[in-house]
């Protein structure tokens, strides 16, 4: 890793805004990015306390000494794989901002399927009563209750340091009121007759062997209690599903993310629970497999 130069990139310019996002663009490519620009913008806008979009008015300035400081820093870290998520203490997903710190898995763009998908369920019923199982930042419980301004919501994770955060993040998004954080493995710590009308879940669903060739900044960086589940990924997911039994009420949506080769056997472990109507495969906006939807029957 070669830091940003001290002397002027050029005879005749300084370390202007443009000349650092040029510079940290390539210098991220280089490292393996796939988003290198959109990472020096965000990195840079971080160090400069700005928005993004504003850096294009800036173009031409300078940046001070302890900003290129705290820049080379970043770009340091970002180029060892640390996610930039956790660099600059958040993360955008479904259109909120959500904080991160190590503790949590960072939000991903394919858990919005999950989120639309549950949005949809919920939308039928008035006051909707929603479960997160495996909440982490809590960005899929507090996206539902931003958007369902009725609903309240259950999240849950076996980690107090990730509920912490969730517990920070419905604070910031004001729906703390709806949001009920419990501590626990999956349904353990619910009441006997909690029912709910929609359970969605991002569950952790990473095999065993599959942890060494997962990217670095994933694997060295995310907690592996958020990624790794059993020999074949699929040991909370199968916990999952026959524990949604005892709190879906009748005619109620349980909304699991998997990995897309997962589909067939998550697939034949609703099939198995003989409790599912016939369930729906949903893709992501990437095409891939990634969500099954199944409705719990009214009457078995
Ligand atoms: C894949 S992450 C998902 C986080 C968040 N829902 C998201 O979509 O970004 C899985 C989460 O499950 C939690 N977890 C792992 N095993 C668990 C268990 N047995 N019971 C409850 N939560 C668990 C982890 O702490 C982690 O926060």
């Amino acid at each position: 890793m070669t830091a940003p130069p001290t002397e002027k990139p050029s005879a005749d310019g300084e370390w202007t805004v443009g000349k650092i996002i040029e510079w940290t663009t390539a210098h991220l490519k280089k490292h393996g990015s796939d988003t290198p620009r959109l990472e020096a913008e965000i990195l840079l806008a971080f160090t400069r306390k700005c928005p993004r979009i504003q850096l294009y008015v800036q173009y031409n300035e300078r940046l001070t000494d302890p900003q290129r400081a705290q820049m080379r820093e970043l770009v340091k870290r970002r180029a060892q794989a640390e996610p930039v998520a956790y660099l600059v203490g958040h993360r955008e997903f479904f259109g909120l901002d959500f904080q991160v710190t190590r503790d949590v898995l960072v939000p991903r763009p394919e858990t919005e399927t999950l989120v639309l998908e549950l949005i949809a369920a919920a939308k039928p019923h008035p006051q909707a009563r929603i479960l997160d199982l495996c909440t982490g930042s809590g960005c899929i419980g507090i996206a539902a209750a931003v958007n369902l301004p009725a609903a309240s919501v259950t999240a849950s994770d076996i980690s107090p340091a990730a509920l912490a955060i969730a517990r920070k993040n419905a604070e910031s998004h004001q729906v703390e009121s709806r949001v009920r954080l419990l501590e626990g493995d999956l349904f353990g710590p619910l009441g006997e007759s909690d029912q709910f009308d929609v359970i969605a879940s991002n569950p952790p669903y990473v095999a065993d062997g599959e942890m060494a060739t997962l990217p670095p900044d994933v694997r060295l960086h995310e907690p592996h209690l958020a990624l790794q589940a059993g020999p074949q990924g699929l040991d909370v997911i199968r916990r999952v599903i026959a524990g949604a039994c005892g709190h879906l009420a009748p005619g109620g949506m349980l909304l699991i993310e998997f990995s897309p080769e997962q589909a067939p056997a998550v697939s034949q472990l609703i099939e198995d629970a003989g409790l599912f109507d016939a369930p729906r495969l949903i893709k992501d906006s990437a095409g891939l497999v990634r969500v099954i939807a199944a409705r719990r029957r009214t009457s078995v």
